[in-house]
């Protein structure tokens, strides 16, 4: 049976599960660890540290959407592949309101996430209790704007700023991260 390393975050990995169910391929799942740099398992057998990795029958590997496509194309697609297709636009809507991700915070229930030292940029901003609604906006080549009630907090718990709006760095320049400080305009940020 087919092997696929991958994760239920990673876009790639969904993909290539969306291919596979369309060929009605069995297929087990090998999970990865969250970052590459803890991923020597998988760096062992496939000389890569990067998701998602296909492993054939015979022991072949294909790593990356690209290769595991490349193989996938050779293969005959079954009956029920349309109706699948099908299927797969007609929950768009679902996927992109994020029903998957509601569903697994309603089963984490009360459960608390650690710390995360992470990039700015990858910071996600979410509502506070006592506001309905926030607004992310990126300006044009400058900074990231959140309006509507936004606590902005570093990995340690320390709130570094609470109020109605903040403007986020997201040309990676500023000397102030995760606020923007105006830097962006000194090194022609195009985004
Ligand atoms: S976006 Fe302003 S300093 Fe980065």
């Amino acid at each position: 049976m087919l092997t696929l390393y991958q994760a239920e975050w990673c876009p790639f990995s969904s993909a290539v599960r969306e291919v596979l169910t369309e060929l009605g391929v069995d297929f087990v799942t090998r999970q990865v660890e969250p970052w590459p740099e803890e991923r020597r398992e998988l760096q062992a057998l496939a000389g890569t540290d990067q998701i998602p990795v296909l492993q054939a029958e015979d022991g072949r590997l294909y790593r990356g959407t690209r290769e595991i496509f490349a193989h996938l194309r050779e293969l005959e697609p079954w009956q029920f592949a349309a109706e699948h297709r099908r299927r797969f636009t007609d929950h768009r809507d679902a996927r992109e309101s994020d029903t998957q991700g509601q569903l697994v915070e309603y089963f984490r229930a009360s459960e608390t996430f650690e710390d995360v030292v992470g990039h700015p940029a990858e910071a996600a901003v979410v509502d506070v209790p006592e506001a309905s609604r926030s607004e992310l906006r990126a300006s044009a080549k400058g900074p990231l704007l959140v309006s509507g009630g936004v606590r902005v907090v570093a990995a340690d718990g320390t709130v570094l700023y609470e109020g109605e709006k903040a403007a986020l760095c997201r040309c990676g320049g500023s000397a102030n991260k995760p606020f923007c400080d105006g830097t962006h305009k000194t090194i022609d940020f195009e985004g």
